[in-house]
């Protein structure tokens, strides 16, 4: 077993940036670079399922994606309209479970329904798991879970001193799967822009200038293989 197999990451979350900019440069409208960017998810899951990762985040839509202009907000809500009624079905024939994340009352009725039954009929896949962030923010998120265990307390169900980090993991919407391990951001930005900000805490950062359109399989084998380089200590020392 090589070493990059041995320290395989359990979680990898990728901000998929850079489809404008992608599009830009090949003289195209951007509408251009988000339908390659979305063509692009299937074969990186793919990739990444056969690798051995068990659970992937794709940071789809930030909730402050909203404050793009109407144009482009329409057009990437026509390819998620696609995706979730046409693409994600050969997720679901390969029993991958799916779930969404962020806020999804912002959608259409026709799309806030596709994604209940999305996650209905993927529920019972354990193998590989895919979440979407869509109008995801991690402060949203974290405001919600606070929200959530202040009922509780009010509710009685436990005291204020038994808040700990395992109650504000369970509150937050990525409960169901362990922390990152592994963040990529395409397209040269180096900041995290309000994803997964609580989960985060340990994963290593893998920042690449690739935009999302042109990532494929060899790069994402980079990211991995500078993942099994790393040596993640979590505040202790190396033995
Ligand atoms: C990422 O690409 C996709 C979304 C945020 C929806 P961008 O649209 O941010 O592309 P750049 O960063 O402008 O190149
Ligand atoms: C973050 O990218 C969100 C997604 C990739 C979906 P942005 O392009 O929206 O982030 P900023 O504006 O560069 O911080
Ligand atoms: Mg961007």
């Amino acid at each position: 077993m090589t070493t990059q197999e041995q320290n395989l990451p359990v979680h990898i979350g990728i901000i998929m940036d850079g489809n404008g900019r992608w599009a830009t440069n090949q003289g195209l409208p951007r509408s251009a670079g988000h339908k390659k960017g979305a063509e692009n998810i299937g074969p990186i899951l793919e990739h990444a399922r056969a690798r051995g990762i068990k659970v992937v985040t794709l940071y789809a839509f930030s909730s402050d994606n909203w404050k793009r202009p109407k144009a482009e907000v329409d057009t990437l809500m026509g390819l998620f309209r696609r995706y979730m009624n046409e693409d994600i079905k050969q997720l679901q024939e390969k029993h991958v479970r799916i779930s969404f994340i962020g806020d999804r009352e912002r959608f259409e009725p026709d799309m806030i329904k596709r994604m209940n039954e999305i996650e209905r009929d993927t529920a019972a896949f354990d193998d590989f798991h895919v979440l979407l962030a869509l109008s995801y923010g991690g402060r949203e998120d974290l405001i919600a879970a606070i929200k959530k265990i202040a009922i509780d307390v009010l509710d009685r169900k436990y005291l204020i001193s038994n808040i700990d980090e395992h109650k504000v993991h369970n509150a937050l919407s990525t409960h169901a799967v362990p922390y990152p391990d592994l963040v990529i951001r395409t397209s040269g930005e180096q900041r995290i822009s309000n994803f997964l900000l609580w989960e985060i805490a340990f994963a290593e950062l893998y920042f690449t200038p690739i935009y999302w359109p042109d990532f494929n399989e060899h790069d994402l084998d980079d990211a991995i293989e500078a993942y099994g380089r790393r040596h993640r200590r979590f505040g202790n020392v190396t033995p």
